[in-house]
């Protein structure tokens, strides 16, 4: 038996190796949505926010320590964790939206594709004959489902119908793992279905939309079509060289306290910009039952990361360490008034607060020579930037870390929110862990 250039020998198995997987295409930049989109697996659910699976590659090779267990605290889309199986290494990853938790797990756990198809069949053949329970969707908001109460809708009634059979399907498989895979893969199409697009700027109507309605049966189409094409991606990489997985779900600040040791870190965290995830995610919160009333979908806003001013949260000051940002904040303060939410200063000192913490505890996590690869974004308010690596930075060396490097790679643009088309940095910021 002869290796294959890409691929490595596991008893009888030949595994897909990295490279295969990412077909080892060229990338322009490794920072956000790089085109991960055409990527088996990350075709799931379309997240913007992902960065490409080649930064972990780096990452593992360029690490002067030997990497057997690699660490992503702010889960997204699960790209560290899949590169990780690919790439033969442990993955622990942690991620606070439960939907995007499951999205993980799904891409992670191993099937039999044989059983997918059949259970794909099963749900087939019972949304033929069952009907819809729309109690499921009786605590949601009013203008999610079509109705009396509402001018606009996110669903017409007749999409929302064939949406609860499909769920009521799934429930009915016997295997756990299964249902999760497909209950994502329903998820992942729920916008495509609907009357609103979904982008960095939030939801809105699609124009037209009270013209253009979807038909019902396009849920069923595409479903099949979604899954017929997962399953093809999960049987062609269902050997890994990895075949675990730990998946820790909440706040990572409490769920690091789990994790043992690692030998790298790689992980994106929301930026300062006010963007919040929850409100990204909140039609599939919603519809697949992960959200059950608003005081679950308030105490998840509180679980996140501190990026946002959507809730009014107790901030706390951020910690001594930066002149940088001293000043930074200094500014923010005084410019309160030019802001359109007076609580930005507040929020983005808590930010550091926060981002402090996780420093300290990944300090604790991992193995002496560690590293952290972190790709972070700056934001800019009222013509103040800051600048969130810089910031890191400074706060290093006074947790055990050194700075290896700081990449500026992309330029992002100022939010409208923001006000502006200014560009702000997005880096890659690597630190190692001091003996
Ligand atoms: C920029 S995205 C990560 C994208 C990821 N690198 C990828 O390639 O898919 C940040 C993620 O952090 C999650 N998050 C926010 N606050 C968190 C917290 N306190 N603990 C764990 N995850 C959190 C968000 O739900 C979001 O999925």
């Amino acid at each position: 038996m002869e290796l294959a250039p890409t691929g490595h020998w596991v008893g009888d198995d030949i595994c897909v190796s990295f490279e295969s997987w990412t077909r080892q295409r060229k990338i322009v930049s490794i920072g956000t949505n790089a085109g991960a989109e055409p990527l088996p697996f990350q075709g799931w659910h379309h997240f913007k926010e992902a960065f490409a699976p080649e930064v972990v590659a780096r990452a593992v090779r360029e690490s002067e320590r030997p990497v057997t267990r690699c660490l992503d605290p702010f889960g997204g889309s699960g790209t560290t964790a899949l590169a990780c199986q690919f790439l033969g290494v442990a993955p622990t990853t942690i991620e606070v939206n439960p939907y995007l938790a499951d999205l993980i797990e799904a891409k992670l756990t191993a099937y039999d594709a044989d059983d997918l198809v059949a259970d794909l069949g099963r749900i087939v053949r019972a949304v033929g004959t069952l009907r819809a329970d729309m109690s499921r969707f009786a605590h949601m908001p009013v203008t999610f489902i079509e109705s009396s109460a509402t001018e606009r809708w996110i669903y017409d009634r007749a999409v929302a119908r064939r949406i609860a059979i499909h769920l009521e399907a799934i429930e009915c498989l016997a295997r756990p793992h299964h249902r999760r895979l497909f209950k994502i893969l329903l998820g992942g199409m729920l916008i495509a279905v609907s009357n609103v697009v979904v982008n960095g700027k939030g939801r809105r109507y699609r124009k037209g939309w009270m013209n253009r309605r979807t038909a019902p049966a396009k849920v069923d189409a595409l479903f099949r079509q979604r899954c017929q094409s997962a399953i093809t991606e999960i049987h062609a990489h269902r050997h890994r060289r990895h075949r675990g997985h730990t998946l820790l779900r909440g706040d990572c600040l409490q769920q690091l306290d789990q994790v043992d040791a690692a030998d790298l870190a790689v992980f994106s965290p929301p930026y300062p910009n006010s963007f919040d995830y929850t409100d990204v995610y909140n039609v599939e919160l919603w519809m697949l039952g992960y959200l059950d009333g608003s005081a679950s979908n308030q105490s998840l806003r509180h679980a996140t990361l501190c990026s946002h001013v959507q809730i009014k949260r107790e901030f706390k000051p951020a910690p001594a360490g930066s002149l940088r940002l001293t000043r930074a904040l200094n500014r923010l303060r005084r410019e309160r008034d030019a802001l359109w939410s007076s609580w930005i200063p507040d929020m983005v000192g808590h930010y550091f607060y926060d981002m402090h913490q996780l420093l300290t505890k990944l300090s604790r996590t991992l193995s002496t020579q560690g590293e952290v690869w972190a790709v972070v974004g700056d934001s800019r308010y009222a013509g103040v930037q800051i600048p969130v690596a810089r910031v890191l930075a400074d706060y290093a060396p006074a947790l055990g870390f050194c700075v290896k490097s700081i990449t500026p790679f992309r330029s992002m643009r100022v939010s409208a929110q923001q006000g502006g088309q200014q560009q702000l940095d997005e880096s890659l910021i690597v630190l190692q862990k001091l003996d």
